[in-house]
């Protein structure tokens, strides 16, 4: 197996850091969304970066394939989804069978989706917690990698349980992908 890591990133990007402070051969790093965090992140770490809009393409599956081609360009042979809050279409994961990772802030499959942390406070879930799992086609589908338990405490937000499950998934999302790349 190769050790070059490609990370596809919407948002902020704290869980690129992870990757890159835990010193992973993050060799690419590709975005849907111009300005995000992530990319001033790994354009610090000296990662290249590109940027995928859906609109510059003729559709998901241009798109996907243009991005997968992009990422294969820099040896990549691992890709994360790290806050990247698009579904992936076949014609990308064919180009990395097995090899696709995402990081989810729920103990899935409860709380699939992009409002998980909202979901299961709403819930009234007295424990959600954060989810390594490998890509499929579906919403948070695959197979479970690694997870752990994150308590709801008495008077949690949004914002400060996520800040929780956050700093769990900083830990783990590492040690998966050094486990894979090291396989
Ligand atoms: C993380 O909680 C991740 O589980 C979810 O989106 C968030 C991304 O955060 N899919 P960041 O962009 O890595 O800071």
């Amino acid at each position: 197996m190769g050790r070059r890591i490609g990370v596809l990133v919407s948002g902020d990007g704290s869980n690129l850091q992870a990757l890159l402070d835990a010193g992973l051969p993050v060799a690419a790093v590709a975005s849907n969304v111009a300005g995000a965090g992530a990319l001033a992140r790994a354009d610090v770490a000296g990662v290249p970066t590109a940027l995928f809009r859906l609109e510059d393409h003729a559709d998901r599956d241009g798109r996907d394939a243009a991005m997968a081609t992009w990422l294969r360009s820099h040896e990549v042979d691992l890709v994360v989804t790290a806050g990247y809050m698009q579904l992936l279409r076949p014609v990308f994961l064919d180009r990395f069978p097995g090899r696709v990772v995402n990081v989810h802030p729920a103990l899935l499959p409860a709380f699939p989706g992009a409002h998980a942390v909202e979901e299961a406070l709403a819930a009234g879930a007295r424990e959600t917690g954060a989810s390594v799992h490998l890509v499929d086609e579906g919403v948070d589908t695959g197979p479970v990698l690694r997870q752990e338990p994150v308590p709801v405490l008495p008077g949690d937000t949004i914002e400060t349980l996520h800040a929780r499950i956050r700093a769990v998934e900083h830990r783990i999302l590492p040690e998966v992908v050094r486990e894979l790349i090291e396989a």
